[in-house]
């Protein structure tokens, strides 16, 4: 699998860490609080799972899957609803994890939406972050890892629904997409 791969750009024990201390930024800021914790599917199932491990009060957890409208290579920022949460936030903190805020269109939509369904707060939190390419001014309360304006593949993020299972985060061989 490792032949599609330019280099690894975050490596295992970097991921680990930054979980680490966002879980336990979460924990501290959370304590007490009624929170809901929403995953973003499918890229962000790897890191969510090691961040709720991390996260030392109790906490609901629940899934949402999204895509883009229109042509899938570019955010529309316009996103469809795959999978709706299960749970009533209404009067809950909710705290959005997702894989990578690239443009950020796709997380202000969904905010947005989460919004009107009356929870406390909305926050987010995305292990990696690409803001080279920001559109939508969203505000990213617990921020991963910068990276540079590269396609990266691995701990969550695909090409073409392959290497969500790579642990690290890595450049894609250019070869691979331009093919
Ligand atoms: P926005 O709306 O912030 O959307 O542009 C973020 C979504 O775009 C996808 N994305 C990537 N997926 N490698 C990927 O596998 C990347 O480098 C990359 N950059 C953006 C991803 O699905 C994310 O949820
Ligand atoms: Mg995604």
């Amino acid at each position: 699998m490792m032949e599609v791969i330019e280099r690894v750009l975050i490596s295992k024990g970097e991921l680990d860490r930054q979980a680490e201390e966002l879980g336990r930024r979460i924990s501290e800021d959370y304590a007490g609080k009624e929170l809901v914790i929403i995953g973003v599917l499918k890229g962000g199932f790897i890191f969510l799972a090691d961040l709720a491990r991390k996260i030392t009060i109790p906490v609901d957890l629940d899934f949402m899957s999204v895509s883009s409208y229109g042509d899938s290579s570019k955010s529309s920022g316009v996103v469809k609803i795959i999978k709706d949460v299960d749970t009533n936030i209404g009067g809950k903190h909710v705290l959005i994890v997702e894989d990578i805020i690239d443009t950020g269109l796709t997380l202000n939509h969904l905010v947005e939406l989460l919004k009107t369904r009356g929870p406390l707060s909305v926050k987010i939190c995305a292990a990696l972050d690409k803001p080279s390419k920001r559109k939508a001014n969203v505000q990213v309360d617990y921020k991963g890892i910068e990276i540079p304006d590269e396609f990266v593949v691995g701990y969550g993020l695909d090409y073409a629904g392959k290497y969500r299972n790579i642990p690290e985060v890595c450049i894609l061989k250019k070869e691979i997409y331009m093919k």
